[in-house]
């Protein structure tokens, strides 16, 4: 038999990035090619477990070769976004790949295409070695990546520092056709997160290098999404959007099981009526501010499916105001994991209130939901003004002088959105310009 085109594909090791390369990896398989999806240990056994079908106890086939490489963390170290995950990875990764370059070519299956997150870039220096074609994949918006090519751009220009830091407060004028920025709104400067600054920096390095050496440089967008863009990074391959909700049923990356059961609970919803709260993978709330959500959520008077992973606060167990279990049985329904793209397909959809990851912004805006935008960090605040500046199908949440979105805050945007059908019917032309309509 003949031997079929292997690609070697990498994320990074974060749930917003594992799951478009896996679903890339499933049309590389349905177009015939063999993938190996190399994951460190630690989200491999987290994507097994998740794989394993409560109704029979079996675990589900992918399809794809699924691999694991140690990260370089000790067991018991947390495995977050943080600078000591990233070195450990760049320190111990390579090696662990060289074999599996050594062992593609011993076993007859030469690897012949890697395609790697552009934030794990690095790894093409193995690629490089075994004289491999590389690929460089971008989770993020088209835009964003855009505005991280362009930054060696404004330190030349003496706009930021090496560090980042703005010169002095002034707007800055980005390439033709990308809105101009305050310097203070820059990706780095608008995350509250410790430790951001410095990971983004070293993230757009890597990117930046990785777009250099790439044969092909891959993003999970539409080129009528974004044209500006595209017309910014003309070697950009639009490939998006990466949707698993064509092939129902097939594992598509989740680190958590899918609790379906809200689906039933939504085909009781009278059409476009449920509000649909989810932050990401990632986002942590304060106590304060978990509550203030719940208030706001019980004070809107609508059904609403409300996402509460269990590290959704610092607390062990997120812990809920007094009474609002009780009160939320006749309105809500929580689960700590949802299938999103299911969840954001169905008709009882009225809005989907967001982190604006850009995963949750392309599933929402295929799928012609309004959104109501709660930025978290990163690239997630430059997603809020495309969806509310650009495109305009979506509202801001904003904080009061606390730096909390209340609960009143939640009521009011809330019903502002259901009662705008514009906002409706603009979020369908972007859905319907998706598919070409
Ligand atoms: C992050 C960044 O926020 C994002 O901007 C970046 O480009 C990639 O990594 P994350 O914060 O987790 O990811 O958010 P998002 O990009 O929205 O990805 C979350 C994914 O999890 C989405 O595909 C969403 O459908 C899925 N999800 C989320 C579920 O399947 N169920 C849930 O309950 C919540």
């Amino acid at each position: 038999m003949a031997k079929l085109p292997h690609f070697l594909v990498v994320p990074f090791p974060a749930q917003g990035h594992v799951m478009p390369l896996m679903e890339f990896s499933h049309q590389l398989v349905d177009h015939g090619a063999k993938v190996t999806f190399v994951n460190t240990e630690y989200i491999h056994n987290m994507l097994l477990s998740s794989l394993v079908d409560p109704k029979d106890g079996q675990q589900r086939r992918s399809g794809i070769h699924l691999v694991s490489v140690p990260d370089g963390l000790d067991i018991e170290e947390d495995r977050k976004l943080s600078k000591n995950l990233i070195y450990s990875m760049m320190n111990t990764m390579p090696r662990h790949l060289e074999d599996l370059f050594k062992k593609s070519e011993s076993d007859d299956q030469k690897i012949d295409c890697v395609v790697a997150d552009a934030t794990v870039g690095w790894i093409f220096d193995v690629a490089d070695k075994f004289g491999t074609k590389r690929a460089a994949f971008w989770p993020a918006s088209l835009a964003v990546l855009a505005l991280t090519l362009h930054v060696p751009k404004l330190i030349e220009a003496g706009v930021i520092d090496e560090n980042g830091t703005p010169m002095k407060e002034e707007v800055i004028r980005l390439p033709h056709g990308m809105p101009d920025m305050n310097a203070f709104k820059l990706m780095w400067e608008s995350s509250s997160i410790p430790q951001m600054r410095e990971i983004i920096l070293k993230f757009i390095r890597t990117i930046s290098k990785a777009a250099t050496v790439a044969n092909w440089l891959i993003c999970n967008s539409i080129d009528e999404l974004e044209p500006i863009s595209r017309d910014l990074v003309p070697s950009s391959l639009n490939i998006g959007p990466l949707l698993a909700s064509d092939r129902l049923g097939q594992p598509t990356g989740h680190f958590w099981p899918e609790d379906s059961t809200c689906l039933a609970w939504l085909d009781q919803q009278p059409v476009h009526s449920v509000i649909y709260v989810a932050f990401g993978s990632t986002t942590i709330f304060t106590e304060c501010q978990f509550n203030e959500i719940a208030h706001g959520l019980e004070l809107v008077g609508k059904p609403y499916l409300w996402v509460v992973r269990p590290d959704i606060t610092h607390e062990l167990i997120p812990s809920f105001p007094d009474g609002f279990r009780d009160g939320v049985t006749h309105l809500g329904k929580l689960v700590a994991w949802a299938p999103q793209q299911k969840v954001l397909a169905h008709r009882s959809m009225a809005c989907f209130l967001t982190h604006c990851g850009w995963n949750s912004t392309i599933e929402g805006l295929s799928l012609g939901v309004p959104l109501l935008c709660w930025p978290y960090s990163a690239d997630q605040f430059h997603n809020q003004n495309f969806i509310c500046d650009t495109l305009n199908v979506g509202l801001r949440l904003n904080k009061d002088e606390n730096g909390i979105i209340t609960r009143d805050e939640i009521k009011v945007k809330v019903q502002k959105i259901y009662s705008d059908e514009q906002i409706r019917s603009r979020a369908n032309k972007v859905k319907d310009m998706q598919k070409g309509v």
